[in-house]
């Protein structure tokens, strides 16, 4: 019986090889982020109010001037169809339905076009590539088919070694290719001794990047740019200096830097350090309806399901991450209802305290 996301999470290796859940599953090293993205959750409990008449409980929220259902959006992640055939297609229609906002990556297998009529909320997320005439084609193609906001990965001026991905020799399977890459040599994977993907991510991704880049990417997008990947308060200050939309406090699910610090506990240094007119999304670990309630409760406006999002694809395609959205949506429900909230401007930082 499916009663929460771990449910999925068992079930999740059953019709998948180990290099590919490997991928999925892995963190940097010793995977220390990984565990710390979750565990810190319970380093902060709950004050609930109660008395406060929580007959009507309302999740809705906008982003981007985005009317949506619940502020749990869904994040950039690679290669989905690893997990099913239908892949990205699959989330962007399960996104659709349930009426949140989807972001493309980069290196998904379905691209910009082909997920583009199926959804009217969607992001790109961009890996900024070292041949500037790739990115800003893209940033064109996102325009065109009317993506609504660019996700700017800064975390990433190369791969952090995930060393499960090195012993099974990931690759991406051969009948696959990257969507947003066809004709060109970074379509397919080359073989490699250790992960394919790190190799791959050497030869695309520019590590000279600084901060002025946030404007070139807006000016050549027309769209507004969201910077992913953001962990310190001054970094955070320099996004928004440099012309930023908004931020996505995270540490990559723990793929990048390992022993970063879990994104749970930036986000109140980082609220305070931006002021609470400006946009912040967060992600790493976030399981429970309690999980999103304290993201917000700490100055978060939304936040991003990462892994979750792939074992509800594993499950049953579309209705699986229908499944997963709709799960963790009931949840955060009952956490208003219990915490005494009916909307989400009341969920305050004094509804929690730190153990
Ligand atoms: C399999 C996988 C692939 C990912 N691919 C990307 C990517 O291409 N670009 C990116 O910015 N983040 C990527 N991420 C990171 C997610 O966007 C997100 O930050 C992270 O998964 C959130 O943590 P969670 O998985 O614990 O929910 C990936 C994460 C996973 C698990």
């Amino acid at each position: 019986m499916i009663v929460n996301l771990f449910d999925l999470e068992k079930k999740f290796p059953e019709n998948i090889s180990e290099a590919i859940a490997g991928y999925y599953g892995s963190g940097a090293r010793d995977e220390v982020t990984l565990k710390r993205n979750r565990s810190v959750f319970n380093e902060y409990e709950l004050l609930p109010k109660l008395l406060r008449n929580v007959s009507t409980i309302d999740t809705s929220c906008t982003i981007l001037d985005l009317k949506i259902n619940f502020p749990i959006l869904i994040a950039p992640m690679a290669m989905q169809s690893m997990a099913h055939p239908d892949g990205e297609l699959a989330t962007s229609k399960a996104s659709k339905v349930s009426n949140t906002i989807m972001t493309l990556a980069t290196s998904s297998n379905k691209s910009i076009e082909e997920v583009s009529p199926h959804n009217d909320k969607l992001f790109f997320q961009l890996y900024f590539a070292k041949d500037r005439k790739i990115t800003e084609d893209m940033l064109q193609r996102c325009y065109d088919e009317k993506y609504k906001a660019i996700v700017f990965t800064a975390d990433a001026p190369r791969l952090g070694t995930r060393e499960r991905d090195e012993k099974n020799s990931f690759k991406m399977p051969d009948h696959l290719t990257l969507g947003n890459f066809k004709g060109t040599s970074f379509e397919k994977f080359d073989d490699y001794e250790g992960s394919s993907m790190n190799m791959h991510s050497e030869h695309l991704f520019d590590p000279t990047l600084t901060f002025e880049i946030i404007s070139w990417i807006k000016e050549k997008s027309k769209l507004p740019v969201l910077v992913k990947g953001i962990l310190r308060p001054d970094d955070a200050v320099n996004c928004f200096k440099n012309g930023a939309n908004g931020l996505i406090i995270s540490n990559h699910g723990g793929r990048q830097l390992d022993t970063a610090v879990p994104t749970l506990k930036q986000i109140l240094p980082i609220r305070e350090a931006v002021g609470n007119d400006k946009l912040i999304i967060v992600d790493g670990g976030i399981r429970r309806g309690t999980d999103v309630l304290k993201c917000l409760a700490l100055g978060a406006d939304a936040v991003q399901l990462g892994r979750p999002i792939l074992w509800g694809l594993g499950y049953d395609g579309q209705k699986g991450v229908e499944l997963v959205l709709n799960l963790l949506h009931k949840e955060l429900i009952e956490s208003m209802v219990l915490t005494g909230c009916k909307n989400l401007k009341e969920i305050d930082s004094d509804l929690i305290t730190k153990c």
